[in-house]
């Protein structure tokens, strides 16, 4: 942890890079599961789920990013390799080989357990006294939410 002129202590900044480093690794495997969804969904709804799955990805790519960057700013070390958050995740990597219906519900399980991830991240921040992250991860759990309630919506 790098020696920051900071009113938050080097093991509250540990502990809050923690919890957004489970962040980082969930939306990161869940980016290469919405890209692989993207690819390969198949049905008479291929055209606005290649979409929906094309706008989950492009969005989480960029939320990485600012995960990976809030954690550098508090002066954290962000390990960037695959195999490491695909160890961290409680998201798993699955097969592209099912049904448009069943991608559907992957992906809103995913969504939910990211959100429920960022709002744990965010309680964490907020309980360091660490506003700014905290007001990152409700803005990152919201979308999450979001994006669940727009896939449930395909199901019904
Ligand atoms: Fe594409």
């Amino acid at each position: 942890m790098e020696q920051l002129n900071s009113s938050i202590s080097a093991d509250s900044r540990q502990v809050i890079a923690d919890a957004l480093y489970q962040g980082v690794s969930e939306t990161t495997i869940t980016t290469m599961l919405a890209q692989n969804f993207h690819w390969n969904v198949t049905g008479m709804a291929f055209g606005p789920l290649h979409s929906m799955f094309q706008e989950i990805y492009e969005d989480h790519f960029e939320a990485q990013d600012d995960l990976a960057e809030r954690m550098k700013a508090i002066g954290a070390y962000v390990d960037g390799n695959l195999s490491a958050m695909v160890k961290q995740s409680k998201i798993s990597e699955c097969d592209g080989q099912m049904s448009d219906q069943d991608m559907i519900k992957v992906m809103v399980q995913a969504q939910e357990a990211l959100a429920s991830t960022l709002a744990g991240a965010g309680d964490v921040a907020a309980n360091h006294g660490d506003k700014l992250t905290e007001d990152l991860c409700i803005e990152r759990g919201l979308k999450h939410e979001k994006f669940a309630w727009m896939l449930r919506a395909h199901l019904s």
